[in-house]
């Protein structure tokens, strides 16, 4: 089967199983009082990881997807720095013990956008109410277009030993579209401080499926940030969801590559990173060099899925601190307000702003081992997984049909209860997880999820 039929066939609107059950059947039966009860029940044993999220930027990018605004005033940013503060307490208190951490992720937004003593204090302040170890990962967002030189320090006395360039795409036709300029003379600086202050681990992002791209552009663009040796590159295809983020109104359909043209560039990036580069494929969208802790952990199959993407991280337990983040604990997913005010009023009140979330169920955890590996390890032994939680595999399989046309189709092999997805699949393997989404139908998911490819 050709490409463009394959995409035609399977490029619906399936979600990127960041979580299971995903977002939009979160419920505001979740609230902070349930919030509270799962934290005072978590094991002192449990290591736990955190994540920190700052929704403020320097300006706005046209194709923005993430939950930020523009804020340039110092006062509201240390204002919600402030926030993070008591929440971070909050949290602390209510564990009740000093919680073993071995991952901290600062997202936005752009984190850096925080002045420094406030990033600092944030920091010192986790590490007197943590215990974060020795060999924890801290790692940071940024947007190399507003990193100046004492960040890079900041950065270090925080500990941060892993940063996440924003990169998207270097040709100027497109920048110019998507309201970003940004050279790579400037990436490169960016990349070269981090470096010389110590932090060696860089990812960048990339994206593919925007206005104005080619083929041709997008292996320049991969050929150039090859030359940056990032450990890590993800290639995130262009969600436009005009509806939910106005803004992205202002890049005009017309300028976007359409669905086999989106295959053909995500291709393309990929021939650059694993033939070039010689970078390994993860999963959905990430490329690591093959000494990378992410290419190790898909070696050893203990890669994971989490809102922050894939990670190394195997905490069970993600604590979610800021506006509009979402944590994951046994129990179940909690997330924020969504909007600062709302935030603050809750945490000024001393309350957890959790506003929804969902509590799982046994078949809820069985039916996310499952999505997860497929995500993660592009294979997944059913009987393996139920067995280890005492359930049957028959029950996995009520839309086991969905997957006899992807057999046909060359995108999974399946052999008695083993799912294997194929390189051919890769690029669809949302919609093998989707298989075995208990909650997706697809009529009524049509206008939540960006495109598949
Ligand atoms: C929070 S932002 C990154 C940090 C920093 N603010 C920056 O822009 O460089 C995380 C990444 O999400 C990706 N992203 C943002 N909006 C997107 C969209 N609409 N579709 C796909 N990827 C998107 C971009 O690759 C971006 O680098
Ligand atoms: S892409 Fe980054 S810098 Fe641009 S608006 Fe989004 S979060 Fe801010």
């Amino acid at each position: 089967m050709k490409d463009s039929e394959l995409v035609a066939r399977y490029d619906g609107r399936v979600p990127r199983y960041t979580s299971y059950p995903t977002a939009p059947y979160f419920s505001a039966a979740v609230d902070s009082e349930t919030y509270s009860a799962w934290l005072g029940a978590l094991s002192p044993d449990a290591p736990l990881s955190l994540y920190i999220h700052v929704p403020f930027c320097d300006r706005l990018c046209l194709y923005c997807g993430c939950n930020t605004s523009v804020v340039r005033h110092e006062q509201p940013r240390r204002d919600y720095a402030h926030l993070l503060g008591l929440e971070i307490n909050m949290l602390a208190d209510q564990l009740g013990h000093r919680a073993a951490v071995s991952h901290v992720h600062w997202g936005g937004g752009t984190p850096t956008c925080l002045p420094n003593d406030c990033l600092t204090g944030i920091m010192d302040l986790i590490r007197r109410r943590f215990a974060v170890r020795a060999d924890a990962e801290i790692a940071i967002e940024i947007d190399p277009t507003s990193f100046t030189p004492d960040k890079a320090d900041a950065l270090t006395l925080m500990g941060v030993n892993r940063a996440s360039l924003g990169v998207q795409d270097f040709d100027e036709k497109v920048q110019t579209a998507i309201g970003r300029m940004q050279s790579y003379e400037e990436t490169q600086a960016c990349a070269d401080k981090l470096r010389a202050v110590g932090i060696h681990a860089i990812n960048l992002d990339l994206i593919y499926g925007l206005p104005h791209q080619t083929v041709a552009s997008v292996v320049r663009t991969a050929q150039q940030a090859l030359a940056l040796q990032a450990g890590r590159i993800a290639v995130f295809g262009y969600a436009h969801v005009p509806w939910m983020k106005r803004h992205q109104a202002l890049i005009k359909d017309a300028w976007l590559p359409d669905a086999p043209a989106r295959f053909a560039q995500m291709q393309a990036i990929a021939g650059v990173l694993e033939g070039e580069g010689g970078y390994v494929p993860v999963g959905l969208d990430h490329y690591a060099q093959p000494d990378d802790a992410m290419a190790v952990a898909l070696r050893d199959k203990s890669l994971h899925r989490s809102f922050q993407g894939y990670t190394t991280d195997a905490a069970p337990t993600l604590l979610a601190v800021g506006a509009s983040s979402i944590g994951s604990l046994p129990q179940g997913y909690v997330q924020n307000a969504t909007s600062v005010p709302a935030y603050a009023t809750a945490i000024m009140a001393g309350r957890f702003a959790t506003v929804r979330g969902v509590a799982l169920t046994a078949e809820d955890i069985l039916r996310r081992i499952v999505i997860e590996k497929i995500m993660c390890d592009l294979h997944v032994d059913l009987a393996e997984v139920a067995q280890s939680m005492g359930a049957d595999a028959v029950d996995l399989l009520t839309a086991a049909d969905n997957l006899l046309p992807m057999c046909h189709d060359g995108l999974v092999t399946w052999d008695g209860l083993r799912l294997s997805v194929t390189e051919r699949g890769r690029p669809f393997v949302r919609n093998v997880a989707a298989v075995f989404d208990a909650y997706l139908n697809t009529d009524d998911a049509a206008p939540k999820y960006a495109r598949a490819v």
